[in-house]
């Protein structure tokens, strides 16, 4: 069952993973016009599932062994550069929502780099919390 429960955030968690760096890209590099909008609604929405999951594997933890995760040092470190990741990544694309039909087009080109490269930096994170722990 802990096992079970494990790969289905896992494969909810990897879902959100690439979604943020698919729609970074997307959005990025190709899409264009009031269809960037909707990207960067997709985008928040996947930067809270992954916040959600990524908590949920602690949980799972402490559920079944009354403890968290025992990890140090580079583990913690990218812990914490994922978890910033989620939080600006998700200000990012929800300001994006809010404000961007008030954004000039340089300012919309610029905007969409941090929102594609904090997964990207989530992405490489990752990795390293994977062999690390
Ligand atoms: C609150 C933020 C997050 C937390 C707490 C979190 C936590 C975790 C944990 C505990 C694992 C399992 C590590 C292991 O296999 O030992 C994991 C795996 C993973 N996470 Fe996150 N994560 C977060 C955000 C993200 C984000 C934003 C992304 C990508 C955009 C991401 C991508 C991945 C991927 C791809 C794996 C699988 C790594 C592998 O097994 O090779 N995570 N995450």
């Amino acid at each position: 069952m802990q096992s079970l429960l494990y790969a289905l955030i896992q494969a909810i968690h990897n879902i959100g993973a690439v979604v943020i760096v698919g729609v970074g890209a997307y959005g990025l590099f190709f899409a264009i016009g009031e269809y960037r909008r909707l990207l960067a609604g997709v985008q928040a929405f996947a930067w809270v599932i992954q916040g959600i999951t990524g908590g949920a594997f602690g949980l799972t933890t402490f559920h079944y062994y009354h403890q968290l995760p025992d990890i140090h040092g580079t583990a913690i470190a990218v812990l914490l550069i994922k978890i910033a990741c989620v939080i600006l990544g998700f200000i990012f694309s929800a300001t994006y929502v809010i404000y961007c039909t008030r954004f000039s087009k340089t300012i919309e080109k610029i905007y969409w780099w941090p929102m594609f490269m904090f997964g990207v930096l989530a992405l490489i994170s990752a990795a390293f919390l994977r062999w690390f722990s």
